[in-house]
């Protein structure tokens, strides 16, 4: 056995260059994917209170933005749409002109292929109580009625041109029934990311600003309790069983012992979500000069790639993408 004298682990830190040499985990802009919310009827866009630097856009500033995160390298953009009309069904969602669905064409038209245009496929921006499905008329969250809902809201996400449908509504069989009617109607191709260890989080808080959420109450019946880590693995499975191609955990930091064990049993990419409350926390500190803000961000991507994500989705893709490049 090599010990100290012999073996002395501070010669692999000795500097930049050798530190560089010997790390273990990789960053890169094509690891990154940005979220970003479109609101009806926007002409400007809107900053969010609770998201420093993140916006709500008008469609012409999401294109604008889509086209700058292009440049910026990174692997895709994730687009959230938010109605000016809500109601019980969620309507707005598999519209046609629904302003996600807008967006999304508008988007693939500008960019193309140079990233991966991606949607989020849940109801909860588009109802009027902001659950993520439809309500029972004792008003509990409907599994099975909102498959149906989830099917053709699939269906015109690719029709708008997505070409990844991010599964965030935690319905049983979701990917199932989605894989099912989009291969029946000729898009095969259409990639499937489930969220499938979505926990309820306390750290979407600043999310629900960001989208006008309506919703009273918790969404505890349907996303994970966050005591349990070997649930998050059978949903993952489960979800690979179903014919999902990318799984995720959400959200990242506080449960990246999840992430690690969801990589290392199955075998399709895994993903990760720093959502905005982590992106919030980063934010507020750097405001107040407690934290480095730049050293901070790229230590908790580092930190969410190393315990086991291929990609990352953040709020701050384009600008960590910019950071890296010049590294
Ligand atoms: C549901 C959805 C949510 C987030 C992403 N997709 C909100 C929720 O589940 O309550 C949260 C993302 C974040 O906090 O950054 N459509």
């Amino acid at each position: 056995m090599s010990r100290f004298p012999a073996t002395r682990l501070r010669r692999l830190r000795q500097s930049p260059a050798v530190r560089s040499l010997v790390r273990e985990t990789s960053l890169e802009a094509r690891q990154l994917v940005l979220p970003m919310f479109v609101r009806e009827g926007l002409s400007e866009p809107s900053p969010i209170a609770s998201m420093p630097g993140v916006v709500q856009h008008s469609l012409d500033s999401l294109r604008a933005a889509a086209v700058d995160a292009a440049e910026a390298g990174i692997g895709g953009v994730m687009l959230f749409g938010i109605p000016e009309v809500r109601d019980a069904e969620g309507s707005g969602a598999d519209d046609p002109d629904g302003i996600l669905n807008v967006a999304t064409s508008a988007v693939a038209a500008e960019v193309g292929d140079a990233l991966v245009v991606q949607t989020d496929l849940c109801l909860d921006e588009f109802t009027d109580h902001g659950h993520c499905g439809v309500l029972t008329a004792s008003g509990a969250v409907d599994n099975d009625a909102t498959l149906e809902r989830y099917r053709s809201m699939a269906l015109a996400q690719a029709r708008s041109g997505s070409r990844l449908l991010g599964l965030s509504g935690m319905m049983d069989g979701q990917v199932a029934a989605i894989r099912e009617v989009l291969d029946a109607e000729g898009f095969d191709d259409a990639l499937l990311l489930a969220y499938s260890a979505k926990y309820a989080s306390a750290f979407y808080g600043p999310f629900r600003e960001a989208v006008d959420s309506q919703l009273k109450g918790d969404r505890r019946t349907y996303q994970m309790d966050p005591g349990n880590r070997r649930e998050g693995v059978r949903e993952a499975l489960f979800d690979v069983d179903e014919g999902a191609d990318i799984v995720m955990v959400k959200p990242a930091m506080s449960f990246l012992d999840v992430l690690r064990e969801v990589r290392d049993t199955v075998d399709v990419p895994v993903w990760a979500y720093q959502v905005s409350g982590e992106y919030a926390m980063i934010e507020a500190a750097s405001a107040n000069g407690w934290i480095d803000r730049r050293a901070a961000i790229l230590e908790s991507l580092m930190s969410i790639r190393r315990a086991g994500a291929d990609a990352v989705l953040t709020y701050w893709a384009g600008e960590a993408a910019r950071w890296l490049r010049s590294l």
